[in-house]
């Protein structure tokens, strides 16, 4: 099915499941411990044997010389495999380093050997018996120091100009200049990466933990130098991703070669400090805003530049993304520039891009506010544009900003603020509330599914999609039931299958639209042929398990008797997205207590209202939602990868010493979801909601720390030692 077009009234439009607050399927299962994760897949291989791998304690050099005998004689060993026996591995298009390092090293924690033992403690106890002599090059590790010499990434600059902002900025009567910085940060998801590997001849079955299958199964075939259909991933149940999953990682590929080597199937798990220095990480970024505005607070100049670090060939944090289209403002500018870092890869975590871009770019709105003397609510609403500020020809599909920031101000109280700051207390606490702007593009991805209808009447649903937690096994029946006209009970949703039709897969918070519009193509399909084998007309309704149209009606189950009917499909996307700009808005606002002694600082109470389409279940969706704001306070207050600029490593490389909160941290956090349909995003006139719930939420922390205490801090996470 191509959606080339807005969507009119279709079968979703009915209501009856989709839009409900359904229970997480999966959720029982995984509260009893019956969802097998990657590691525990003895449902598929009962005894495998165990791969520990080791990881470079260089950051960058090469080794000179490698020494694995004694490991390989050591109890229970079955095979020690590195570069030098390795054959040819090569490296998939998602990843910048090497999964296999050696001779040469690119980052501290490369995986540079992997032990196969009968079980997990001989492995790692022979992984110590691997002797490494290294020969240490200087790699630059500070992104300070090294941004001067940063420049255009490899697919060429990244930059936008619109009017003149140098001249207008020069000009205006109020103006901002100031640098911010976010530093680098870890997924921390639960489960870490892990891989159970097993080859049958040339064919390759990883039974993983994964968020993109069709991707990764591309990158696996690549790195191993096979064809596509000789591998297999299989992800039903994931313990979380936060982007750390989007791509293959060393777990996979070393199991893959451990399994081959030991001729057994091979399981691995990343140890946790490995998920920190030998995966990817969000890197740090240091952002220069400049914003210049009228008297009256109309926006006259708009431009924020960004640095990041990444290894050689890697990418660019878009932290610049939101600024092109948040505010109005005739003369703008946007730059992204990249800096030579030899730490650990960095990529996609947790909205990559709006994420640290609103950290800054809605501190500085704060503070701009104050040099206009206005309400930071109001100066947001008097800069809202209805239109692609870039090209004013391009409307937005939907955009209910400045709802979001009227419905949240009045629900929070924000007219008992008071702006002064530092002027309210609570005996020792001083009490600020802040709030900031979300912002999150909507993407749309090609996205396939099967459908299969049997003699019982059940609807199976087949698609890589996956669930990173998230809820996708819900919403996908949802969709099923609503588009056939069956109750939810009887639909069977199975995913993170490569067999399965490719799906957009989880990331970029363009899963649940993408995927769910998949399953509706698929599930239209399967109505076509039906209709057309009944000899009903097109407009045949399916309701109540049945077919009807006019006074003829039939059972679904009775149409697969003589065995399955099946239907396959997929949405793909024309340019709407292109005539219309698809985003997520919201309005975040906080209140912290400060201690006015020590700086120790708590959340009281938060508030997101958010506007994006369509919400498919409000369940599933609030604790999308507030999640992801938890996600906001660890980046405003704790998150922080410790970087050894020495030695060019994460020190805190573990979840003792890498904080992040928990719900409990937060007393009271709500929700509200606008109403809204958008009937360009997709037939489901939903749009992504998951990344949205953390856009922004950083700075309304600092801008509540702002209003409770008077310390501007630009530096996150805004620690203790910062309030001095
Ligand atoms: Mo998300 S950081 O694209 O998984």
């Amino acid at each position: 099915m191509k959606f080339d077009q807005p969507a009119g009234q279709n079968a979703i439009d009915q209501l009856k499941v989709v839009g409900k607050p359904i229970d997480r399927i999966d959720g029982p299962l995984k509260t009893t411990g019956q969802a097998l994760y990657a590691y525990e897949r003895h449902d598929v291989q009962a005894r495998p044997a165990y791969g520990y791998i080791l990881g470079s304690t260089i950051a960058k050099g090469r080794i000179r010389r490698l020494r694995t005998d004694r490991a390989r004689s050591a109890p229970g060993v079955l095979a020690v495999v590195t570069a030098e026996n390795a054959g040819t591995v090569g490296k998939g298009n998602f990843n910048t380093a090497k999964l296999l390092g050696g001779p040469e090293i690119q980052h501290y924690h490369q995986a540079v050997a992997v032990v196969v033992a009968e079980t997990f403690e001989q492995a790692r106890s022979a992984a110590q018996l691997v002797e490494v002599d290294y020969v240490k090059a200087k790699g630059a590790f500070d992104l300070a120091e090294a941004k001067a010499g940063a420049g255009d990434p490899k697919g060429g600059p990244e930059q936008s100009s619109t009017g003149d902002f140098a001249g207008a900025f020069a000009s205006a009567p109020v103006t901002l200049d100031e640098t911010y910085s976010t530093p680098d940060q870890s997924h921390a998801m639960m489960e870490p990466h892990a891989t159970l590997a097993s080859w049958e001849g040339d064919k390759l079955t990883l039974w993983t933990s994964n968020q993109m299958i069709a991707w990764s199964k591309g990158d696996i075939a690549r790195t191993f130098g096979i064809p596509p259909e000789n591998v297999r991933l299989d992800s039903p149940y994931i313990g979380g991703g936060f982007g750390g999953k989007l791509f293959i990682r060393s777990d996979a590929v070393m199991a893959a070669l451990a399994s081959k080597a030991s001729g057994r199937p091979v399981k691995v798990a990343l140890q946790r400090p490995l998920v920190i220095n030998n995966t990817t990480h969000r890197p740090a970024t240091i952002q220069r805003i400049r914003i210049g505005a009228a008297r009256d607070g109309r926006i006259t100049a708009i431009g924020h530049e960004s640095w990041n670090g990444d290894l050689e060939g890697g990418s660019t944090e878009v932290a610049t993304q939101q600024t092109k289209l948040l505010y109005a403002g005739a003369n703008r500018m946007t730059s992204q520039k990249l800096a030579v870092l030899d730490l650990p890869e960095g990529n996609a975590m947790r909205a990559p891009g709006e994420a640290p871009g609103l950290m800054a770019l809605e501190i500085a709105m704060d503070e701009m506010a104050e040099k206009l003397n206005m309400d930071p609510v109001e100066f947001r609403v008097l800069n809202d544009t209805q239109v692609d500020p870039e090209k004013p020809e391009r409307p937005f599909s939907t955009r209910q900003f400045v709802a979001c920031l009227r419905t949240g101000a009045e629900r929070f109280g924000w007219s008992r603020r008071n702006p002064t700051p530092a002027s309210v207390r609570d005996g020792r606490w001083l009490i600020g509330l802040g709030m900031a702007a979300g912002f999150r593009n909507n993407i749309v991805m090609k996205s396939g599914a099967r459908v299969r209808l049997d003699g019982q009447g059940v609807v199976t649903v087949e698609t890589d999609m996956t669930d990173i937690g998230t809820g996708t096994y819900t919403i996908i029946a949802q969709t099923a039931a609503e588009t056939l006209g069956i109750p939810v009970e009887r639909v069977v949703v199975k995913l993170g299958d490569s067999d399965f039709p490719a799906a957009a897969g989880s990331g970029g918070q363009w899963g649940a639209n993408s995927s769910t519009a998949g399953v509706y193509a698929a599930c239209m399909k399967l109505r076509e042929q039906i209709v057309q084998t009944l000899g009903y007309p097109a407009d045949a309704s399916f309701t109540g398990g049945r077919v009807r149209a006019g006074r003829r009606n039939v059972t679904l189950a009775s149409l697969a008797s003589n065995g399955p009917l099946v239907a396959e499909d997929f949405i793909e996307f024309g340019n709407l997205g292109e005539k219309f700009q698809q985003s997520t808005f919201a309005g975040h606002f906080v209140e912290v207590a400060v201690d006015s002694f020590t700086g120790e600082t708590r959340i009281r109470r938060m508030l997101a209202v958010c506007a994006a389409g369509r919400i498919l279940n409000p369940k599933t969706a609030r604790s999308q939602v507030i999640g992801a704001m938890t996600m906001g306070v660890g980046g405003a207050l704790m998150e922080e990868l410790a970087v050894d600029t020495r030695h060019g490593f994460f020190v805190n490389h573990d979840l003792a010493g890498y904080e992040v909160p928990v719900h409990a941290d937060i007393p009271h956090q709500d929700v509200i979801f606008l109403d809204e349909v958008d009937d360009k995003s997709s037939p489901m006139k939903a749009k992504g909601i998951g990344e949205l719930g953390l856009c922004g939420v950083g700075a309304a922390v600092a801008n509540a720390v702002y209003n409770a205490t008077g310390v501007r801090i630009r530096d996150y996470p805004l620690t203790l030692d910062k309030y001095l």
